[in-house]
């Protein structure tokens, strides 16, 4: 298996685990530095400041698409998979990224939408115009709108059907997400031979792995509901097989809005592998949810279900990201009261979710962003960042769509936030100039200047985290409590035996989400007589006693990460 293999990379350590470990940052080319004062974000701008993302604790960065693109859908919408935007920069602009990032060992992880294209893609254009030609079969055609009734819509703002017409080929074809993102046709060995060399191109690249976007939706069939289709899977087993042939080391990531039970799914098995790693989704709102309600119930019900999946595997934990923050995996009690805390303008609402930023969702509140922090970095599986999430970056919900939060880096209370030196009617996106979240008062120099400012918190949490690899690669074990605002749980690591050196360890991780202070019992009788010690200044805590019952008091809204002295019995 590719995970045993040894990495060739320059310049990176040769974890075989590494993606478990890693603290993972999203960044959008297009708004995070304009190095060439055209008003667009771009790879120069984004390498020059990878010592910052160093300084972050970031180990990887996942990179939406940067691919030529009519950015219909924030270039979700690929018109050439093997071209960068020109707004973005060159291939070599691209190799001279990746060497800088892997000098640093930190990994690049490109996005890859493979479900759909652009309909500005040649494959599209020649498909609609020469059936009879080798790209006829490219995409689902059909002479009937009312095939596969069944299939969900996903962006229900804007569609009404999965299938639209088509004047040039006279036929109907069908598309998941925008109507102008047509589906390729993974019944067509072509495509599969096409997708596998876009693949290739990238890795030879040097990438070190993809987010394989949308990827339970590459396969319809009559009897399903085109999500996770058996075919789906035996192409991602074919995918993987490929890489791990002739690219060991690099991954694959599976962005599947389901149940972790479906998406342990695109994990495989260790005989036949397809995904290194999936996004949880179901955790996410539910984190939301608490915060407000003040109840950890629901929390402590997702993570009590045990999923299997293989040792290899990893979660991909997430507050936010460029997306809406969907609502899609809670009932529809919960979404209501969601929409009633979080999205209470119309204009905060996307498709099934919300598009509004973390730090106003929070209301701006120091207490609740560290504990949502806090849950980030110690839930089971590796945390992902979204660019701007470290300062406290606001939105503007008077942008189009998910536009609302992809609006550029504030980096100085200078022009543009320093983002870029054009006149700022020449932005892609406005910088934030709301009341709260104005570029003037939120960037990153200022808050490098302020010693308990958010960036150094979260930095120093990453910090504490990394520190500790039960965090990436331990067990999570609920415990019982006595208070509903309270999460209490354990994460256990066994030590790798590796050159790595990892010890064993174990840390106790307690939540509070009431909104004043609580004093809670928890349960712990297999760790009866262990002392405990705060994780992060080294503090000593109340030693769980002889029955395993363990009393805390918690300050509103506040956590506790502690050293479980289990090896060290008094
Ligand atoms: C991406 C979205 C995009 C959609 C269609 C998703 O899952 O995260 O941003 O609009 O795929 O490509």
């Amino acid at each position: 298996m590719s995970f045993t293999a040894p990495i060739q990379l320059p310049g990176l350590t040769r974890d075989p685990l590494w993606y478990r470990r890693s603290v993972f940052y999203e960044v959008l080319v297009s708004a995070y530095v304009d190095s060439n004062g055209d008003g667009s974000g771009d790879l120069q701008g984004l390498a020059s400041k990878l010592d910052y993302l160093q300084w972050l604790g970031i180990d990887a960065l996942w990179i939406p698409p940067f691919f030529q693109s009519p950015l219909r859908d924030g270039g979700y919408d690929v018109s050439d998979y093997r071209a960068i935007l020109p707004d973005f920069g060159t291939i070599d602009e691209f190799k001279d990224l990746v060497r800088k990032a892997h000098e640093r060992n930190m990994r690049v992880i490109i996005d890859l939408p493979l479900n759909h294209t652009s309909d500005q893609h040649d494959w599209f254009q020649q498909s609609r115009s020469d059936p009879e030609g080798p790209y006829g079969d490219f995409y689902v055609w059909s002479d009937t709108d009312e095939k596969w009734p069944d299939i969900r819509i996903i962006f229900t703002d804007t569609e009404e059907s999965n299938w639209a017409f088509d004047p040039v080929r006279r036929q109907f074809y069908f598309h998941r997400f925008f109507s102008h993102q047509p589906d390729l046709n993974f019944n067509h060995p072509a495509v599969h031979e096409a997708v596998f060399d876009i693949v290739r191109f990238w890795l030879d690249l040097g990438v070190d792995g993809f987010r394989l976007d949308a990827i339970p939706y590459l396969y319809e069939s009559d009897e399903g509901n085109g999500e996770g289709e058996p075919p789906t899977h035996e192409f991602l087993k074919e995918l993987r097989a490929m890489v791990d042939r002739e690219y060991p080391g690099r991954i694959m990531i599976a962005e599947a809005n389901q149940w972790p039970k479906e998406v342990a799914a695109f994990f495989g098995t260790d005989e036949e592998p397809e995904c290194h790693m999936a996004f949880d989704f179901p955790v996410m709102p539910r984190i939301f949810y608490s915060l407000r309600s003040q109840q950890a119930d629901e929390l402590v019900r997702v993570l009590s279900e045990v999923t299997d999946i293989p040792s290899w595997a990893g979660w991909g934990v997430f507050l936010r990201n460029h997306d809406e923050l969907t609502l899609e995996m809670v009932s529809e009690e919960y979404r209501q009261a969601m929409y009633g805390w979080y999205a209470y303008d119309p204009r905060m609402r996307a498709n099934v979710g919300i598009r509004r930023r973390l730090a106003p969702l929070l209301d701006n509140s120091r207490a609740e962003l560290e504990l949502a922090h806090a849950l980030l970095f110690s839930l089971a599986g590796s945390p992902f960042l979204y660019y701007g999430d470290e300062i406290g970056m606001g939105d503007n919900i008077w942008l189009d769509d998910r536009d609302s939060s992809r609006t550029p880096m504030q980096w100085t209370p200078d022009r543009n936030a320093g983002f870029s030196s054009a006149d700022p009617g020449k932005l892609t996106l406005p910088v934030v100039q709301s009341l709260v979240y104005n570029y003037s008062v939120v960037n990153v120099e200022s808050q490098l200047a302020q010693s308990r400012s958010l960036l150094h918190w979260v930095r120093n949490v990453i910090h504490v985290r990394k520190a500790h690899p039960a965090f990436g690669l331990g067990s999570l074990r609920v415990l019982q409590t006595d208070h509903e605002s309270v999460l209490a749980f354990v994460r256990s690591y066994e030590g790798s035996g590796t050159h790595f050196g990892d010890q064993p360890e174990d840390v106790l991780c307690v939540f509070s989400f009431g909104h004043n202070p609580i004093s809670v019992r928890i349960e712990a009788p297999e760790l009866a007589n262990t002392r405990l010690q705060d994780l992060f200044g080294g503090g000593a805590f109340p030693s769980v006693d002889e029955d395993g019952v363990l009393t805390l008091t918690l300050a509103t809204q506040s956590f506790y990460w502690l050293h479980i002295g289990r090896h060290e019995q008094y």
